[in-house]
């Protein structure tokens, strides 16, 4: 009999360790850049490689901030969720369970006994993945007891059942590592339908009762607000010689559409909604690569696809409940980088808000972290759409949707109504939060139901003010038919931007629970977007 090596986890480790050592390194654009001829000169006439590096002490050092550095370990870990206009639940979807589920596995390597060179077949004998997380796992919906768990969790609510189930992968996914153990990148769908009668949504974190009808808001009638069907293709070894790790998962919000799973299609003669996360990777090699399909329809014009790097414990981005992710620690500004490689192959139409980077983060209007009072707590996004169909809605003539001012990267700050110097095309929409007591008119709120608190959005657009921190300078840069990897100063760039604080009070820590990328197709029927996302790091200097 072979005994079976775990290899998930030795591949990792080696992997792991690799891309650490890959990923200390110093950056390039870094002022001490120059001295590297001369660190060379020194090497080369044969001084020890630690002697000259120290010439370099200075230059900061980072270390990957997430689990998976590069995308790189074969031993996958990936879940999804889905969220309803306002980031809950709402309702299940008949037979789909609650909207969280997860596909991680460790891989196994039948080996020989014998160290028999002549074993001709040894080389034949196949790697195993052995899941963690059973299809009974992921079908768990209001009412069932968690494995292991306490009945009484059952009878929850299905927002906070959703919670726990999320829990309850993330500790069947769990890698121990430091300084935090962690759990897996998170797919994350949302549909912004909103049945204005149905009360589900608090305004700014406040409970409402049921509203008129809202023509901002989509909605075909009861019901508008559900959670799509939910199909999965575990992770299987396929290719010729069973060295290709491939999986997905799929499905669609409209309901009445389904008849199975092999109904449901990116086929364009499909017209309904639809949404594919697949992910492929050789063993061994290489970074996974997730592969993006969303399409709307006319009964859900308004949909959300993101692959997401959210904290490991705490609130994500968004969420006022505790999360399970990847970041193993939390980046703060100004202090991060973060790289990726990213394919556009479908815009999704002009609507589509192609987020190249999306964050989220969450704290009080007086600088204090949030601690879960809805009322209190504010989301802070910032996203910069490259899609070249956005354009500048700030501009001298709507100063509205303008922060008050623009920081340089010299630290020199220009107010909005300084025509001759702000740059206005840089910015598509600037939103405040409905709970702040001292705005600077003009302002625009932003929407009080898409959260469960007030929240404060950033939007800015490719432009040569972004140009210093590795973004995007004009439109089309990294869109359809020019696919990049970006290394992007996100904690100076974020650092940077304007968001709204009382005066007086300290500045709050930006810290960034949720880094995402994809796309938000906005009331657009019938549009479809694709998209390949791998080599994700998050990178942050070490202390
Ligand atoms: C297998 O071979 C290697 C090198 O050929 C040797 O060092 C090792 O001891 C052998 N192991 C066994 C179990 O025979
Ligand atoms: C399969 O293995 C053979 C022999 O090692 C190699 O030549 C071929 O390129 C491999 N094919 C793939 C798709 O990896
Ligand atoms: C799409 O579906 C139609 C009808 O089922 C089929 O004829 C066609 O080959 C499919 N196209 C693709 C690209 O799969
Ligand atoms: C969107 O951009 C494309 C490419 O630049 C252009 O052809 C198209 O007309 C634009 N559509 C709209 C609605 O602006
Ligand atoms: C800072 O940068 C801005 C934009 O490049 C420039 O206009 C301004 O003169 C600079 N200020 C200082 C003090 O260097
Ligand atoms: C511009 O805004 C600042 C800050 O609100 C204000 O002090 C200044 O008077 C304004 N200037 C003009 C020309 O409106």
């Amino acid at each position: 009999m072979p005994k079976l090596d775990k290899v998930g986890s030795h591949i990792g480790m080696a992997s792991m360790k690799e891309s650490r050592q890959k990923t200390s390194f110093r950056f390039l654009n870094h002022p001490h850049i120059r001295h590297l001829p001369i660190i060379f000169l020194l090497l080369i006439s044969g001084w020890k490689g630690t002697t000259a590096l120290s010439v370099n002490d200075a230059a900061p050092k980072y270390i990957s901030a997430v689990g998976d550095p590069g995308m790189r370990r074969d031993a996958l870990r990936v879940a999804i969720e889905s969220w309803n206009q306002c980031n809950e639940v709402g309702e299940e979807a008949p037979s789909m369970g609650s909207p969280r589920a997860a596909d991680c596995f460790d891989i196994y390597k039948a080996s020989p006994k014998t160290n028999d060179s002549r074993c001709s077949l040894c080389k034949l004998l196949p790697y195993i993945l052995v899941h963690r997380v059973t299809e009974d796992d992921n079908r768990l919906g209001l009412g069932d007891p968690f494995p292991g768990g306490h009945l009484a969790e059952a009878g929850l609510d299905v927002n906070h059942y959703a919670v726990l189930k999320e829990l309850y992968l993330g500790a069947k996914c769990q890698v121990e590592d430091t300084p935090s153990p962690w759990h897996f990148w998170m797919v994350m769908l949302k549909s912004g339908n909103m049945d204005t009668f149905a009360a589900k949504c608090p305004r700014n974190g406040h409970r409402v009762g049921p509203l008129g009808p809202d023509a901002s808001f989509p909605c075909f009638g009861k019901g508008c607000m559900n959670q799509p069907l939910m199909y999965h293709d575990y992770t299987t070894l396929q290719g010729p010689n069973l060295t290709t790790l491939k999986g997905r998962f799929y499905g669609s919000w409209d309901l009445d559409s389904n008849s199975g799973s092999s109904s449901i299609s990116s086929n364009s003669s499909y017209s309904s909604s639809f949404y594919e996360v697949t992910w492929k990777k050789e063993l061994g090699k290489g970074s996974w690569v997730f592969h993006h399909v969303l399409r709307t329809s006319t009964k859900y014009p308004w949909l959300m696809l993101y692959l997401r790097s959210d904290v490991t414990s705490g609130f994500s981005g968004g969420y006022h409940y505790p999360t399970r992710g990847m970041s193993k620690i939390i980046p703060q500004s100004p202090n991060f980088k973060v790289r990726f490689t990213l394919n556009v192959i479908r815009g999704g139409g002009p609507n589509s808000q192609f987020y190249l980077m999306d964050m989220g983060s969450c704290w009080k209007n007086n600088g204090l972290p949030c601690d879960g009072d809805v009322t209190s707590d504010v989301t802070r996004y910032s996203e910069m759409i490259i899609n070249p169909n956005t354009t500048a809605w700030c501009h001298p003539d709507n100063l509205n949707v303008c922060p008050p001012y623009h920081m340089f990267p010299n630290g020199t700050r220009v107010h909005r109504n300084e025509t001759s110097k702000f740059p206005y095309g840089a910015y598509h929409l600037y939103c405040s939060p409905g709970n702040a007591d001292h705005l600077e008119a003009p302002y625009s709120l932003c929407d009080p139901y898409s959260n469960p608190q007030p929240q404060e959005i950033v939007q800015i657009l490719p432009h040569p003010v972004w140009g210093e921190y590795g973004y995007p300078t004009r439109q089309g840069q990294g869109w359809v038919g020019d696919p990049r990897t970006w290394e992007l100063d996100v904690g100076r760039l974020s650092q940077s931007l304007y968001f709204y604080q009382d005066s007086g009070t300290p500045p709050a820590r930006r810290q960034w629970m949720s880094i995402d990328l994809g796309t938000e197709i906005f009331k657009d029927p019938d549009q479809v977007a694709e998209w390949t996302v791998s080599d994700f790091d998050i990178l942050v200097q070490q202390k």
